[in-house]
């Protein structure tokens, strides 16, 4: 092959090379070789073949920005050294997270082998899955000319798990009824090694009693699931369930699964509270916050990951149930106070829901009509239960007890008066005003945070780091704590 002037090359894909080459140990021309010769032996399709390249060097550096570590600087622990991940990308608009999916699984440490569905194909390139995954793409169940061909039983043998994102509901119905037309259904059912699906689909899709009937026999059959989610779609105007898993937390997924990484919480119980409460007015109106849970669903997500056993009692979010951990869904703040009160005793809990503290004395039995002359109606409020206190306080109270504390004024002070009045052991503070200066989209809502831990020892001040950075971090912390406190 001729020689590659990399300097002739623009900067923005000097720069992706630089790191591709470095992630797989090969010089920058030994890189672009590999990819060009990917690109001109078949990998691409004959027709529009410099699309496709240009397609791939997005597909790449889109890659790329979404799986910048959240810290600048700070490389995420490689908890899955060794594992050999085998991820089979079905035909979804979600594809595209599949890739940054790839990234996050090899930062820390897997190997991660490719199948590509042929509908797959059309929303992703297998050029950009194989640079990532610095592997050969695998595409076709009969492939006699292929060099790499090493058959659907080998794959599936030299995996510890098989990850299937985005599971189209295509690929769950061939799975529960035993097709095997491709490469991809194939593998699946010659396998006995354990299968994880993140699905994403449209809602009326994942809602169809197909879906349903299929999801219920791929769980009897022991396939575990991540997601969906509820939100916004890709298809203008469309939004219910069915977003697929962030890749986060199909990599927290994988991690619950495969049991890797130290244990130091094992054999404690947990009990963790998040999201808002809905507060209902009559039947189709309520009271809410901004909560959207995830600092809570993260902070349930790694204190499993150390090995408690957590129960989250989770108000109504739009984020799907962290993988390895027992969710209860609750509406009204004496809902969730009732549910965390049945799962005493516990060695620790974690409060971290927005609950609301006041709620209207009556819900109305029917929707409050407009009535012509009446003016609005007066809602007369009551105060909720105080759960992080009546835990703090009570009988069976845990070893350690958390509170957050979401101020937009006065932060510490009234962080500080929290932890004497609630009988916490700490209050996790957090700045929720708008001008918080934390991410783009603030505190609430947002996949940023910056806490302050408050104890009788005085105030820790946090930086400002991912939601998930931080609940690996106080999830360090507890377990830390509850060293001390024997069971
Ligand atoms: C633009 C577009 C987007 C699609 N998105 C999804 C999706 O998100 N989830 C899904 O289950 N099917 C989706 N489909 C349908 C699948 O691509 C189709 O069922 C295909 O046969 C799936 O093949 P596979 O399961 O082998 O990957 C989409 C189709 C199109 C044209």
């Amino acid at each position: 092959m001729a020689s590659i002037t990399i300097r002739n090359l623009d900067d923005e894909v000097k720069e992706l090379l630089r790191r591709l080459a470095a992630e797989n140990d090969r010089s920058m021309e030994e890189q672009a070789r590999v990819m060009i010769r990917a690109a001109v032996e078949g990998q691409l399709g004959s027709a529009g073949r410099i699309d496709q390249i240009e397609q791939t060097l997005r597909e790449l550096a889109s890659a790329r920005a979404l799986a910048t570590p959240a810290v600048v600087g700070k490389i995420p622990p490689r908890g899955l050294s060794g594992k050999r991940i085998l991820l089979i990308i079905g035909g979804g608009i979600a594809a595209y997270k599949a890739l940054d999916l790839i990234r996050r699984l090899r930062e820390r440490g897997a190997a991660v082998r490719v199948v590509m569905t042929s509908a797959a194909q059309e929303f992703v390139t297998t050029l950009s899955a194989g640079a990532l995954s610095a592997d050969h793409v695998f595409t076709e169940l009969f492939d006699r000319n292929d060099e790499h061909d090493v058959g659907h039983i080998r794959l599936s043998r030299e995996a510890d798990l098989l990850v299937v994102a985005p599971a189209t509901a295509d690929l769950m119905a061939k799975l529960a009824n035993g097709h095997a037309n491709d490469l991809a259904s194939t593998v699946l059912i010659a396998t006995d090694k354990p299968v994880l699906m993140a699905p994403a689909m449209n809602p009326r899709m994942w809602t169809h009693p197909a879906t349903r009937r299929n999801r219920a026999t791929l769980q009897k059959d022991g396939v575990t699931f991540v997601g969906p989610a509820r939100g916004e779609m890709a298809e203008s105007n469309e939004a219910g369930e069915g977003r697929m898993a962030e890749p986060l937390e199909i990599v927290a997924a994988i991690e619950a699964l495969l049991d890797v990484g130290p244990k130091p919480l094992s054999g404690r119980k947990i009990i963790v509270t998040s999201g808002p409460t809905h507060e209902p007015i009559d039947p189709v109106r309520y009271i809410a916050n901004r909560s959207s849970g995830k600092q809570g669903h993260a902070i349930a997500a790694a204190l499993a990951r150390l090995g408690a056993d957590v129960h989250l009692v989770s108000g109504p979010v739009g984020i799907a149930d962290p993988a390895g951990v027992k969710t209860i869904h609750v509406e009204r703040a004496q809902e969730m106070r009732d549910a965390v009160e049945q799962l005493l005793p516990a060695d620790a809990a974690v409060f971290v829901a927005a609950v609301a503290d006041w709620r209207t004395e009556n819900s109305a039995g029917e929707k409050i009509k407009k009535v012509a002359g009446e003016g609005p109606p007066v809602l007369r409020m009551v105060e909720n239960p105080d759960i992080l206190a009546g835990v703090g306080h009570h009988s069976q109270r845990p070893g350690l007890v958390i509170g957050f504390a979401a101020e937009t004024q006065d932060l510490l002070r009234n962080a500080e008066a929290k932890l004497k009045k609630k009988g916490a052991d700490l209050i996790v503070a957090n700045d929720v005003s708008q001008g918080s200066g934390v991410g783009s989209s603030g505190v609430m809502g947002g996949d940023r945070n910056r806490v302050r831990i408050v104890s009788k020892a005085g105030v820790e001040e946090w930086p400002e780091m991912s939601k998930d950075d931080v609940a690996a971090r106080l999830a360090a912390l507890i377990a830390e704590r509850l060293k001390t406190i024997v069971v």
